[in-house]
């Protein structure tokens, strides 16, 4: 049988902004997460530390922080020891840390090797967690790599389990490019949910292929009961070659809804939230129930 509730963690300032060709200004990027938190998102990424060289778009993380009302768990994705400490001295008390399964997706997304990635953070998570920070990990080319193709699940599995001994509250564990199927993803949420029965499991899935929200009933089935979705289906991993945006947050809610699996997410306040960032992203959003609000 399907949860009574589910968790949305909203993933558009971040994952959806990261990716725009078009920068937003940070009063906009502001009033869209004010607009996002009335809809009553309960926890969301707000913005990455990471450097704008590689992101420009999220270059004004510090200001992002700052300027947001406190209102559930709020993420910010830090991939090293000086976006850990920026986002603390910012105000963050939770944090998202990312790595890639694959190796070769790895190197292009934080320049450094999985297993050099690792090496790097398991101090910086045992500091956090001795320091009493939320700490969350992205567990990115989850299935597939677009560089590497599939990725053999026991190779994720095993990272996850790294990372669950380093004491991480969350995985979030990401179809980056879309490419999973509902049996595969089906197949390693289950498989998460049995092999770590005491951390939070996150599904992140991007919309590629149109199979976004088909792998999220899949991973509801499994027993997953918190999804990351982005406003408008924003999004994308600029490092990532043919990713697009994340399940869109209104398509997945309306889903849960209409199967009497509750978000606490406003629908009608969620739309208000994606007409209001629409004008200021490079192309108009498209997703089904957006674009019915948009045609009434
Ligand atoms: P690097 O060039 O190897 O390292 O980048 P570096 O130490 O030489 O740093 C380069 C410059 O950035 C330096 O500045 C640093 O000071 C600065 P310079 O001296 O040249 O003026 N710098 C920073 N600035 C601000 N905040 C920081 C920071 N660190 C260094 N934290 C690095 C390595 C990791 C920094 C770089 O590769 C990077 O920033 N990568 C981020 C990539 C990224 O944001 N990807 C998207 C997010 S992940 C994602 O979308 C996937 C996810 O959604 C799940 C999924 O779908 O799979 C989560
Ligand atoms: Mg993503």
């Amino acid at each position: 049988s399907l949860p009574k509730t589910a968790t949305i963690i909203e993933v558009g300032p971040r994952d959806g902004l990261q990716n725009e060709a078009r920068t937003v200004n940070t009063e906009d990027k502001l009033d869209f997460i004010k607009a996002l938190q009335e809809a009553g998102l309960p926890e969301m990424e707000l913005t990455s530390f990471v450097s704008p060289k590689w992101v420009p778009q999220m270059a004004d993380a510090r200001e992002i922080v700052a300027g947001t009302k406190k209102s559930g768990r709020q993420f910010v994705l830090t991939p090293n020891e000086r976006g850990i400490n920026a986002a603390l001295e910012a105000g963050a008390d939770s944090i998202a840390v990312f790595v890639g399964v694959s190796n070769s997706f790895n190197e292009k997304n934080i320049n450094k090797s999985t297993a050099q990635s690792m090496e790097a953070l398991k101090p910086l998570i045992e500091k956090a967690k001795q320091d009493g920070i939320f700490v969350r990990a992205c567990i990115s080319t989850a299935f597939y790599c677009p560089f590497e193709g599939a990725v053999d699940p026991q190779k994720t599995i095993e990272l996850c389990g790294q990372f669950v001994d380093w004491g991480v509250d969350e995985l979030s564990v990401a179809d980056t490019i879309g490419m999973a199927n509902p049996q595969e993803s089906h197949e390693l949420f289950s498989q998460l949910k049995k092999r770590f029965p005491d951390v939070l499991i996150a599904a992140h899935f991007h919309d590629t292929r149109r199979m976004a929200l088909a792998n999220a009933y899949a991973a509801l089935v499994a027993g997953i009961d918190r999804f990351d979705a982005s406003a408008g289906g924003l999004g994308g991993c600029p490092f990532a070659p043919g990713a697009t945006g994340n399940v869109a947050t209104e398509d997945l809610v309306h889903m849960f809804h209409r199967m009497s699996v509750d978000t606490g997410v406003d629908l009608e306040k969620l739309y208000e939230a994606i007409s209001f960032i629409e004008p200021h992203v490079s192309n108009p959003l498209q997703t089904g129930m957006y674009t019915l609000y948009k045609n009434r």
